[in-house]
């Protein structure tokens, strides 16, 4: 697990590159200051974020007036917010392995928001990817994949999708390479 600002310094050399005019983040989480909201207001992106946390979403409401933020799940958020934001946009899917929700809602994100949006000229990374519990996955390796529930019953990470099924999402029109836990979709060029 890695705060988005650990990626500043290449966020920020994208940003001109692929002209992005907002940064939407899914799961606020606890660090303000290291999350999504933070990049944005530094990168001056218009910001959107969500959290199923209502303390985290109210916080992040005080600090961070300027952002949208929703108090629901990920993949309602991306369904109904960002057909309505216009331009490219860095995209930051981290909202995971929370106490609430879903634990791991990662490749419904990605089908709903290609069925929503023209992604077409969007920027998409995807946190903790090691959790898809694919042999083909690189970014499994020296990495604790699944996690241990609330109530000591263990969730094995994704088997569900192969690693190769969550690049097809973007496939037509983006492409894809793993860096350390990110899975990181870029607009073909041309595209
Ligand atoms: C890893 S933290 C996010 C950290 C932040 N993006 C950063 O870079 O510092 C994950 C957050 O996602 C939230 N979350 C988990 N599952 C979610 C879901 N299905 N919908 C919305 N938020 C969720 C959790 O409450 C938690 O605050």
């Amino acid at each position: 697990m890695s705060a988005i600002m650990d990626s500043f310094a290449e966020i920020a050399e994208m940003a001109p590159y692929y002209n992005f005019k907002n940064l939407v983040e899914t799961g606020i989480g606890t660090d303000l200051l290291k999350g999504g909201l933070a990049v944005a207001r530094i990168l001056e992106l218009q910001a959107y974020s969500c959290d199923n946390i209502p303390d985290r979403w109210m916080q992040a409401r005080e600090v961070y007036p300027e952002a949208i933020l929703g108090l629901m799940e990920s993949v309602e958020f991306l369904r109904d917010v960002t057909p309505r934001i216009h331009g490219p946009t860095f995209f930051f899917l981290d909202a995971h392995l929370g106490t609430a929700g879903d634990l791991w809602p990662l490749y419904d994100e990605l089908q709903t928001l290609t069925t929503v949006r023209d992604c077409s000229r969007d920027v998409i990374w995807c946190d903790d990817i090691q959790h898809i519990a694919d042999p083909a996955n690189p970014a499994c390796k020296g990495q604790r994949v699944g996690y241990t529930r609330a109530d000591g019953t263990i969730w094995p990470g994704d088997t569900k999708h192969t690693l190769a099924e969550y690049i097809a999402c973007l496939s037509e029109t983006h492409d894809a390479d793993v860096v350390s836990t990110v899975l990181r979709f870029r607009p073909k060029v041309g595209e």
